[in-house]
């Protein structure tokens, strides 16, 4: 059982301030966020890149937290390895970016991380079906991914109302994630909508008030 059902909120560190990431880190440390979103991109999977495993690695150096890691990259299974060694605890890959998702998931677990498959915005949710039972979380995008600061498409909530449906008809315990334009001003719908976890880029770390959008995100 994950049993961690309630508002979480994972700051994407994508979002941070490069030259001084360690400020951004230690920020979330001490703040009322769950996890450190880490969004890796290859220029292939998506339009951009973003960084890899010597982040990957200062962060994990710093976190007193766990790390989500969002792989947005061709191959993710030739990765796995090297995330659970900069010690992601919880670890995510596209299921447009593989032809074994469910190979994937298990290898994952495997590896001693919490196995996550992600969706774009034009996969249907009920694909995942055949996948909830191997899957302790599904990603749900709700940007096209490759970018930070995109505007929410409210497309995604009725895709996470469909996952809560078929995650809870089947008794499993499966956490809904919901990653991409999220903030204060909308993380109410997100969160009725079934999601467990919400993951916040821009919003957190552009914020005027820090503390004030986490807390206001995670409902407190
Ligand atoms: C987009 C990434 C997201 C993104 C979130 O491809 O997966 O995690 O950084 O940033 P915001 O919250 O700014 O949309
Ligand atoms: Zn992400």
């Amino acid at each position: 059982m994950n049993a961690i059902h309630k508002r979480m909120l994972a700051p994407s560190m994508l979002s941070g301030d490069f030259a001084h990431l360690a400020d951004d880190i230690e920020y979330v440390n001490r703040s009322v966020a769950d996890w450190f979103h880490i969004d890796v991109m290859d220029g292939v999977f998506v339009p951009n890149i973003s960084f890899g495993f010597p982040v990957m690695d200062a962060i994990a150096k710093y976190a007193s937290k766990p790390m989500d890691t969002h792989l947005m990259i061709v191959r993710p299974e030739n990765y796995f390895e090297r995330c659970a060694k900069a010690g992601t605890q919880w670890l995510s890959f596209h299921y447009e970016a593989t032809h074994k998702p469910l190979e994937a998931l298990r290898l994952i677990r495997s590896l001693g991380m919490k196995a996550g498959v992600a969706i774009k915005p034009a996969t249907r949710p009920e694909i995942l079906e055949p996948l909830l039972e191997d899957a302790d979380y599904v990603l749900v995008m709700s940007v096209e991914p490759g970018f930070g600061g995109q505007k929410f498409m409210p497309d995604a909530l009725p895709k996470v109302r469909t996952l809560r449906e078929l995650i809870s008809s089947k008794g499993l315990d499966t956490l809904i994630q919901v990653d991409g334009g999220i903030s204060s001003s909308n993380a109410d719908a997100v969160f009725d909508a079934g999601a467990d976890c919400v993951v916040a880029g821009s919003a957190v770390f552009k914020a005027a008030d820090r503390d004030a959008e986490c807390r206001a995100i995670k409902g407190l």
